[in-house]
């Protein structure tokens, strides 16, 4: 019989690639890994699983793989990261593999999408309007009711997302969001989504995340994650995923019927997705579901919980096996994403090995690397850093994690902003 072959599609930022290779040659399953790598790079690096492709021209990315894989069947297609989905969904439709259509994904893709496709399904949500980049800030303050959350279309992480409580704010957050979204970075992108910002009520609300898996239009929560921090703004740094969920068990089947009834109105059918809620008086309101696994390192979760891999799970869930969602969760378990201690170059990481030694802890993963830039909230992008924790109960996780970050000790030397570009000080 012959190896089956599954394309990653995994940017060269990702955090997830090692866990989802890994994943791979546990099952005997070759990948192609389709990476934004620098094509002129890529020369210099031939491999033969690794193929390089423009993300943000997808037509083109799709016939390039097809060309590829003329002789190479293709069994499965992954999106190890949000800006990889519509891609995946075009090349699942392109080898005739289950899957969602690429539209399903653009409506998660973009947050204005997400909210218009919802607005008429009569679930829970907030006002919302998106405005250009150009509009005044001035006059719009006047129209907006407070408090409100601004936001970009397309970022992830909490990158960009600022609350407002007065017209000043509104003010001052609208104009350092449009800074971020005219930065070299989004400019270079081109993307039209980086000419907008989304405007939207503030929902108030403890805070879960969800991460669950649809089979043909089917969903199977596979974990609810409390956030015991709360999250009331200006900026929202996510810090403590605990799991299982401390909310009843008719609050956890609210939240399952509305991520299901949310799917289907968005169109999602097949594979993982990965959500996030409010829970309020008006019920559950979800703000985002996007179809992919958790991100971040947070999926190791699982691993340090039951044993099973949340890569492997997927994996052979897209390979079209039938796979048993139960159990995935068999002792409390939780994940600290280290927060970034403010914007500067990074010059030391202290106690390390003392928060690896915190009673509970499983892993102290530091991804950030000494002497590069950490950018805060809103304008970063990523975590110095993972802590994983597990105990005989979400309390203890939750105290073993915040033992271990209180062991730790990131040294940042300032940096010089220049016309909204960050330049290191020392050079
Ligand atoms: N309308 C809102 N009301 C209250 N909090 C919000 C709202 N929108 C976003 N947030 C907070 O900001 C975080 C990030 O927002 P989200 O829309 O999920 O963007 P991202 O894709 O960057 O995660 C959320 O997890 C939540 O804590
Ligand atoms: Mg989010």
């Amino acid at each position: 019989m012959r190896r089956k072959r599954l394309i990653l599609i995994a940017p060269t930022t990702s955090y997830r690639l090692h866990d989802f290779l890994r994943a791979a040659e546990s099952l005997g399953v070759d990948t192609l890994i389709l990476s934004n790598r620098c094509r002129t790079l890529s020369r210099l690096w031939p491999q033969q699983n690794l193929l390089s492709v423009p993300y943000s021209r997808p037509a083109e990315a799709v016939a390039k793989v097809a060309d590829y894989c003329q002789d190479r069947p293709v069994d499965a297609v992954i999106p190890a990261d949000d800006n990889t989905t519509v891609l995946a969904a075009m090349l699942a439709q392109q080898f005739g593999l289950p899957g969602n259509s690429p539209d399903s994904m653009r409506f998660c893709r973009n947050k204005y999408l997400f909210r218009h496709n919802l607005a008429q399904s009569g679930l829970p949500a907030p006002d919302f309007f998106q405005v250009p980049l150009r509009e005044n800030p001035e006059s719009l303050a006047r129209r907006v009711r407070f408090p409100c959350v601004l936001k970009p279309l397309h970022l992830s992480g909490s990158r960009g997302v600022v609350r407002a409580d007065s017209p000043a704010e509104f003010v001052e957050a609208f104009t350092r969001l449009r800074r971020l979204l005219q930065s070299r970075e989004f400019v270079q992108k081109k993307e039209p989504e980086s000419g907008f910002i989304l405007i939207e009520e503030y929902i108030p609300g403890r805070e879960v995340a969800i991460e669950g898996l649809l089979s043909e239009g089917r969903l199977d929560i596979l974990t609810i994650f409390d956030k015991p921090d709360p999250l009331e703004g200006p900026f929202f740094e996510e810090t403590i995923y605990l799991t299982p969920t401390r909310e009843t068990t008719a609050v956890q089947a609210n939240i399952s019927a509305t991520l299901e009834h949310a799917c289907r109105v968005l169109g999602l059918r097949h594979g993982p997705v990965h959500a996030e809620a409010r829970l309020n008086d008006r019920g559950v309101v979800l703000l985002e579901v996007a179809p992919r696994t958790i991100g971040g390192l947070c999926s190791r979760i699982f691993e340090f919980s039951s044993g099973i891999s949340l890569e492997v799970l997927v994996q052979r869930h897209a390979l079209g096996e039938k796979v048993a969602t139960g159990d995935l969760i068999r002792s409390p378990a939780g994940v600290m994403m280290i927060p970034v201690p403010g914007t500067g170059i990074l010059t030391s990481i202290e106690g390390v090995d003392q928060a690896r030694r915190v009673p509970g802890v499983v892993e102290v993963s530091i991804t950030a690397e000494v002497m590069n830039m950490l950018v805060a909230l809103p304008e970063g992008a990523s975590y110095p850093g993972f802590i994983f924790a597990r105990g005989a109960t979400v309390g203890e996780v939750e105290t073993s994690l915040r033992q271990a970050f209180a062991a730790l000790h990131l040294e940042i030397s300032p940096t010089l902003s220049v016309a909204g570009e960050y330049t290191t000080a020392c050079g």
